[in-house]
């Protein structure tokens, strides 16, 4: 995920765009870094990393982002909650990146 793109959609989106995609508490996650963007950015890629993982359980059935939440441990790994009813998905794990003008995500999805 560019970050000048994602930012481009942030600015015309706006809180109703923030609102559709995160949860509060991812919101409040990257609200707590002096620049939110990528914190946002790593988990939109991270919650397209997860639809893409579990796409071959549930085709056609595609879950909402938002139905996706990144979650941070204290020690700052991340996981991934579903809000929503995926029957086939045994575990996720995802990890996390970002640089200069780039956040990443990788899902890994066992699939029962
Ligand atoms: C955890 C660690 C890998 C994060 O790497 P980083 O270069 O700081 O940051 P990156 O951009 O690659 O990744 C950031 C993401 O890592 C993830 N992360 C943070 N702590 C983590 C942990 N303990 N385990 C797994 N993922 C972690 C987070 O998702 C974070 O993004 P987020 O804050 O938006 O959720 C790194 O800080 C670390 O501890 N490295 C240990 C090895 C080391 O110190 N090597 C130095 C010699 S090369």
């Amino acid at each position: 995920m560019e970050l000048p793109r994602f930012a481009q959609a942030l600015q015309r989106g706006g809180q109703a765009f923030l609102n559709r995609i995160f949860t509060t508490t991812e919101q409040r996650y990257a609200r707590r870094h002096r620049d939110p963007l990528p914190h946002l950015a790593a988990r939109f890629a991270a919650k397209e990393a997860v639809i893409k993982a579990i796409s071959q359980a549930a085709p056609g059935s595609l879950l909402s982002m938002k139905a996706i939440e990144i979650r941070n441990a204290a020690n700052g790994r991340p996981s991934v909650t579903l809000h929503a009813r995926a029957r086939h998905v045994v575990e996720l794990q995802i990890s996390l990146s970002h640089s200069e003008g780039l956040a990443m995500a990788c899902a890994v999805a066992i699939l029962a």
